[in-house]
């Protein structure tokens, strides 16, 4: 097969990467996906890096297994503990998310930002070496305990959700940040519950569309895109498959198996 027409990997620990998947199939249309839900480990956020790495390590092997050219980590917690080793171990481009710190920080007219993410992701060495460079801009650190498992269960709208979100987003209020970024591939699901809570000039931002213009740039620049005839995407889930269908609104099949 044409390498160019093999398919993009796509990996997460659950189904919160697939508004990474989504960025990236509205960007490449023509581009087949593989999307692989690790949601019998999730969440990460609470693991360590070793265990992480091996994790990321699994669904890389799977991912090259089913022949992909490019694997994208849609998962800040897998990206930050994991993503250096895997370069190393793997022939593949890799391509991760991060917390889009910098167009908070250059946008901020408060010079006061918050940060929603994992443990896991803020513990990381690679979040601090992000966050070190903005040493005039006061960021605020914030973990979302619990928030990737409501999600994982289909409990976006649930009353502990509304409750969970309200505790961690009242104190950066009151701290006056102007930015939220969402430092979690899961957290877009949330942003019409975070909305109703942030007072309007508060901006939230997600990293999912800058994740699929790098996709596309390293297409271009060293593997080529796909010209092949468009194919469905395909989704792999390792648990009850039906909470990833309902994200995906029914659209795309999801295929249960065991990894
Ligand atoms: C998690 O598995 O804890 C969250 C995934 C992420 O950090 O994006």
């Amino acid at each position: 097969m044409n390498s160019n027409n093999q398919p993009i990997g796509i990996f997460d620990s659950g189904i919160g990467g697939t508004s990474i998947w989504s960025a990236i199939h509205q960007l490449l249309p023509n581009e087949k996906t593989i999307y692989l839900a690790d949601s019998k480990n999730a969440p990460y956020g609470q693991k360590s890096k070793e265990e992480i790495i091996a994790l990321s390590m699994k669904n890389t092997e799977f991912l090259l297994e089913m022949n992909c050219k490019l694997i994208v980590v849609a998962c800040n917690t897998a990206t930050t503990n994991a993503i250096q080793e895997l370069r190393l171990k793997y022939d593949v481009p890799f391509i991760g998310i991060e917390p889009a710190i910098k167009p908070a920080v250059t946008n901020s007219k408060t010079q006061i930002i918050g940060i929603l993410a994992t443990q896991g992701t803020l513990n990381s060495e690679l979040f601090h070496t992000a966050v070190a460079k903005y040493q005039d801009t006061k960021i605020i650190e914030q973990v979302g305990h619990g928030l990737v498992q409501l999600i994982e269960n289909g409990e976006i709208n649930s009353p502990e959700m509304t409750q969970l979100l309200q505790s961690y987003l009242t104190p950066m209020i009151e701290a006056n940040m102007d930015y939220l970024v969402l430092g979690c591939s899961h957290f877009p699901y949330l942003i019409p519950q975070i909305k109703k809570i942030l007072p309007d000039h508060i901006q939230i931002i997600d990293s999912g569309q800058a994740v699929a213009k790098q996709t596309q740039k390293i297409l271009a620049e060293r593997i080529g895109f796909s010209s092949a005839e468009k194919t469905e995407p395909i989704f792999y889930t390792n648990i009850n498959s039906e909470v990833l269908k309902e994200i995906l609104e029914n659209k795309y099949t999801a295929i249960e198996k065991d990894f």
